[in-house]
């Protein structure tokens, strides 16, 4: 009786299926917990007869093992299972990842750089760290001009009783015009956007270092009217068909004449608002025709080649077309900031 009951458990463990965990666990305890099937059977174990002891007792060991190793067999899978379902998919669409924004003053140095390109402007570079003669000298700056002073400029090295202080933070790009014009002769046409440094206190509306690009074109027979064509067609571009620009006289030691250039205000078109203080103008760059002393500073004959320069400063133009009302937003990267120029790509 009992090694019937003991071989049809057995038959009934080695068929156990189970769907998961929960069903798992009821096996478990229909078969050997303590009111389980198999530990019933040793229970009856103390009426089997003493002879017939070693037998039972074999064979129902053989069926506790037999049903502990069947539940942990099939523990083992779904172990095995969520292990595989874990598992990295490498076949997966990788989830959209949220690119980066490019900096507002790069989108706008770009913008204007494409601008001049397709006039036929080339790109012209030049170093940071620059000398007297670059910044200063060779552009037509009195030794006593205000700008050289310490107020302005940084100095890089200290006065000696020999040399006198003389390289600094360039602070224009204009030098890129001297270092040009000392490389080659005319025809050029170039574009020189840079970084470039002041010793200013840090203000909403001043900072120490800033961003400009230059212009220079020299050839023979290059007049004010070329210089006045290329910068309307350049306002126009930058802010739109209907932007008017108006030239008013002003002083660069390296121009002569020299302007200043004012397009007409791009929240009023000319009306006159709060943002161009109700003149209906606002100024974006300071332009003239060079100074016969820079062309032959540089070593280019002034009765021969003649040509026009100017210069902006790219935050200016990157306020003006983005209305940031503080500088030093700029230079924080904060991404709050930066993200709003998403759309502007
Ligand atoms: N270098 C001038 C500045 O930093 C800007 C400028 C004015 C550049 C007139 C020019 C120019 O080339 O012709 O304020």
């Amino acid at each position: 009786m009992l090694l019937e009951r003991i071989d049809a458990l057995k038959e009934q463990i080695n068929a156990l299926q189970a769907a998961n965990e929960e069903q798992l666990e009821a096996l478990r305890i229909k078969y050997l917990s303590k009111k389980g099937e198999v530990t019933a059977l040793f229970n009856e174990f103390r009426n089997v007869p003493a002879e017939q002891k070693k037998e039972f007792g074999q064979k129902l060991n053989e069926l506790k093992n037999l049903a502990t190793d069947k539940l942990n067999a099939l523990r083992e899978g779904f172990k095995a299972q969520a292990k595989e379902a874990n598992k990295i998919d490498i076949t997966r669409p990788a989830m959209p990842e949220k690119l980066g924004t490019r900096h507002p003053i790069s989108l706008v140095r770009k913008e204007i750089i494409d601008i001049f390109a397709r006039l036929g402007f080339t790109l012209a570079d030049g170093p940071e760290v620059e000398d007297d003669w670059h910044v200063f000298s060779a552009l037509n700056f009195a030794a006593d001009h205000p700008a050289r002073d310490m107020q302005d400029t940084f100095f890089i090295n200290a006065d000696d009783k020999d040399v006198k202080r003389n390289i600094i933070l360039r602070s224009h790009t204009s030098s890129v015009q001297v270092r040009t014009m000392e490389k080659k002769q005319p025809p050029i046409r170039i574009i020189c956007p840079g970084r470039v440094y002041r010793n200013e206190a840090i203000t909403a509306r001043a900072h120490c270092f800033f961003h400009q690009i230059e212009g220079l074109y020299i050839d023979k027979n290059v007049t004010f009217a070329d210089l006045k064509q290329v910068l309307l067609n350049f306002a126009q571009e930058l802010f739109g068909p209907d932007t008017k620009i108006r030239l008013r006289p002003s002083y660069f030691p390296f121009t002569e004449p020299s302007a200043e250039m004012d397009v007409s205000c791009m929240l009023c078109g000319g009306e006159g608002c709060g943002f161009c203080k109700h003149t209906g103008w606002v100024e974006i760059l300071g332009c003239g025709m060079i100074d016969p002393n820079v062309l032959e500073a540089s070593g280019i004959d002034s009765t021969v080649y003649s040509g026009y320069a100017f210069g902006l400063g790219i935050e200016r133009i990157t306020n003006l077309k983005y209305m940031v009302k503080d500088l030093r937003m700029f230079s924080e990267n904060d991404v709050r900031f930066l993200d709003e120029f998403e759309a502007a790509h």
